[in-house]
């Protein structure tokens, strides 16, 4: 008897025990933050920064660096005049900060990027430098380690988030977005696209109404990969003419703005050069090609001005055709995601078109336009083709 009442006893703790932890559902691990880490406001704007996960959030001490810019009280920030400050919440032994950046109010364009390794974040400074606009680097909550972005490992962090089109968290609050009209987005390209960052800060903030002006830089891809996703998500902008700035001169620069600013929408102009000068032809039918303009293209070039370049392929693996280009050209492969009408370069000396998609280390030459998945199904996959290049 005395047995089975100490049974009891120690059943009904064992259950007010897991009535007690369960509710509060907060894993007992997880790490206290702040809830921005950088907050872009504008002069009168508010912001309630938060302790996550603090059990006694209020027993945080707030502060500013400078109270004439940004003060704050029990975590409500005030923007009080241009510069910035740095917000402290003394919690325990331990600081969290915040940076504060208040604009002036004055300027209507901005600068937004997302720089892993810094290559971006010097061509927004290039960009910054030409227009003078205000800028802004988003900010994974999770900064991108040297092992997480090496993308010869596929488990590599970069990579996964990349084949699952992830949207990883950010620590950058924009308060005062709607002050904007133009917005310049740049970004690293991952795996032919844009990476995670953008596109949670595209489900995040609306670019209804804005011009974006998206910028990139890569080993060798380019843009034009990025762009119909950056169209997709950018619902209700007026999405211009992207550009790959990894080799470009402040001249080329200033020409890539002048050329898309101070036009009218222009949103279905062709990113980047479009080269009018290699003319393809897919058995009778004549495509359009927009040339990636890397040395193996301009190799190709340089063989198609002594007479047409002429390749007999054969349809491979129910989404492509493949062929023999006589000779090797220059490459550069990276692992690559292919989509119909996209054209590369594979093993250094064959030429590869696609009309359904797969994964490989190519070297891009170009992409059919003009012509959806269907269309290039149709042209493709019937048989064996030939192709003639020419200029
Ligand atoms: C995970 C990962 C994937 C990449 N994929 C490509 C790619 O598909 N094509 C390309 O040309 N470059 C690719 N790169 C190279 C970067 O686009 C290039 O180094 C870029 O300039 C880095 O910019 P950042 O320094 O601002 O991060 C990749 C780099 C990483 C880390």
């Amino acid at each position: 008897m005395k047995k089975r009442l100490i049974f009891i006893l120690v059943f009904v703790s064992v259950l007010a025990g897991l009535f007690i932890w369960l509710p509060s559902g907060v894993p007992t691990n997880a790490a206290v933050r702040i809830s921005a880490k950088t907050l872009h406001m504008a002069k009168g704007q508010n912001y309630k920064l938060k302790l996550k996960n603090a059990k006694s959030s209020k027993k945080a001490v707030w502060s500013s660096s400078d109270s004439t810019v940004a003060s704050v009280k029990k975590g409500k920030v005030t923007a009080k005049k241009e510069g910035s400050a740095i917000i402290t919440a003394k919690y325990g032994k331990k600081n969290y900060e915040c940076t504060v950046t208040v604009s002036g109010g004055t300027k209507d364009t901005l600068i937004i990027y997302f720089s892993a390794t810094g290559t971006t974040e010097d061509a927004a400074e290039k960009i910054q430098k030409i227009i003078g606009a205000d800028m802004i680097r988003l900010q994974p909550l999770k900064a991108y380690t040297s092992e997480d972005l090496k993308y010869s490992n596929d488990e590599c962090r970069a990579n996964k988030e990349q084949a699952a089109d992830a949207k990883p968290s950010i620590t950058t609050v924009i308060k005062n977005l709607d002050q904007y009209k133009t917005i310049y987005l740049g970004y690293p390209i991952w795996w032919g696209k844009e990476p995670g960052v953008i596109r949670t800060f595209l489900s995040k903030y609306s670019m209804e109404g804005k011009i974006l002006m998206p910028f990139c830089t890569s080993g060798s891809s380019g843009i034009s990969g990025s762009m119909q996703h950056i169209r997709d998500m950018a619902e209700g902008a007026t999405v211009k003419a992207g550009k790959d700035l990894t080799r470009s001169s402040e001249k080329d620069i200033e020409e890539w703005i002048g050329k898309e600013i101070g036009t009218a929408d222009n949103s279905d102009k062709k990113d980047e050069k479009t080269e009018t000068d290699m003319r393809m032809k897919i058995g009778n039918t004549e495509v359009t090609v927009k040339w990636e303009e890397n040395e193996s293209v301009a190799a190709l070039r340089e063989m198609a001005k002594t007479g047409p370049v002429t390749i007999s392929m054969s349809m491979y693996g129910g989404f492509e055709q493949v062929g023999p280009i006589g000779k090797s050209l220059p490459r550069n492969d990276v692992q690559t995601s292919t989509s119909a009408g996209d054209i590369v370069l594979y093993s250094g000396d064959k030429m590869v078109i696609f009309y359904g998609s797969n994964s490989w280390s190519y070297t891009r030459l170009g992409k059919i336009t003009g012509m959806d998945g269907s269309q290039m199904k149709d042209l493709l996959s019937g048989g064996d083709v030939t192709v003639v290049i020419e200029n």
